[in-house]
């Protein structure tokens, strides 16, 4: 896969996220020392910012090994216990992401996995069945999950270290692909490496996949070295625009703006008015579009702000009780 190839394999090789990376040097080496397995692990934050990258830095630098799964992944009873059973050794890490859509029964079976390393299985079935109670190595658990609020309470507790994933400054996404770029075998300019990174929405993996598709315009160009303006050229016809806006955001934004006369419209209007699915509309593209202080959530509805009106071109509406 594109991204698993040039993963970093170590703290030190991983940009950005300093005061995360500060923290879990202290709890490597704290861990290290004790000789003992790492505290159980959530990371949250959007998608595209390395928590699977850092679950598996964190492997290599215990020198542990790692069993990969998903919340949806695990559906039968029976899931989980293989996993935890058949293939952990002592002080291996089970990294679970999208662990918020774990289902309840195994979220219960975790707890005491996590709390006590045992596990109940049920052997049988009806007034037969009876329930084991089998040990499990010291294992370390690291969550991953872009929508913490529905990570039950329980749960959460039950995690020694929680920490969020921060969005990547313009410049550690720059850091980010200067780095892939080395590895590719590619000059990439300082300017070029900093162009991808403002149009990457603060997001890693999508500074990675441009930086992909930027090499593939050089080297149809048969440019061995990208320049500032091959990038812009390049970045321009994949429809980003300089702020990281593709032609979704562009026509949500001016939906709002031409069709709703800036808003407030409702979700449901909206999003049959762009042909967008809602749950997509609004966990996927309203993020970064009000993080960007392009359109607010009001009571009433979605509104477009004076940035929204400026960006694309458009007047300000003197009306809107915004400006
Ligand atoms: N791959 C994913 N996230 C990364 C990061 N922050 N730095 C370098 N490579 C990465």
């Amino acid at each position: 896969m594109e991204d698993s190839a040039f993963r970093p394999r170590s703290l030190d090789d991983f940009v950005g996220q300093a005061k995360l990376k500060d923290k879990l040097n202290v709890y490597l080496e704290a861990t290290k020392s004790r000789g003992e397995a790492l505290d159980h692990v959530l990371f949250y934050g959007p998608p595209g910012l390395g928590k699977t990258t850092l679950a598996h830095i964190i492997a290599n630098e215990l020198g542990v090994g790692i069993q990969v799964t998903s919340g949806p992944a695990i559906e039968k009873p029976g899931d989980l216990a293989a996993i935890l059973t058949n293939s952990l050794g002592e002080g291996d890490i089970l990294f679970i992401d999208e662990i918020h859509r774990l289902g309840r029964v195994a979220e219960e079976n975790l707890y005491p996995a996590m709390e006590d390393y045992k596990i109940d299985i049920i052997l049988g079935q009806g007034p037969a069945a009876r329930t084991i109670r089998l040990d499990l190595p010291k294992f370390t658990l690291i969550g991953a999950t872009t929508r913490p609020g529905l990570i039950t309470n329980p749960m959460r507790d039950r995690f020694g270290i929680v920490e969020h994933l921060e969005y990547y400054t313009d410049e550690e996404l720059a850091g980010g692909v200067t780095r892939d770029a080395v590895r590719l075998g590619f000059d990439l300019s300082p300017e070029a490496a900093l162009e991808i990174g403002r149009r990457s929405r603060g997001t890693m993996r999508i500074a990675k996949r441009l930086l992909r598709r930027v090499r593939d315009y050089a080297e149809v160009a048969n440019e061995s070295n990208i320049s500032l303006e091959r990038a812009r050229e390049a970045l321009n016809e994949l429809g980003i625009d300089s702020i990281g806006l593709d032609q979704r955001d562009r026509t949500i934004l001016e939906s709002i703006i031409v069709k709703f006369a800036g808003g407030p419209v409702g979700l449901d209007t909206l999003a049959t008015s762009v042909g967008e699915d809602k749950a997509t509309l609004e966990e996927v593209y309203e993020p970064f579009l009000i993080q960007r202080g392009l359109i607010k959530r009001t009571s009433r509805g979605r509104v477009a702000t004076e940035r929204a009106y400026t960006h694309l071109g458009y007047q300000p509406d003197p009306q809107s009780a915004l400006f």
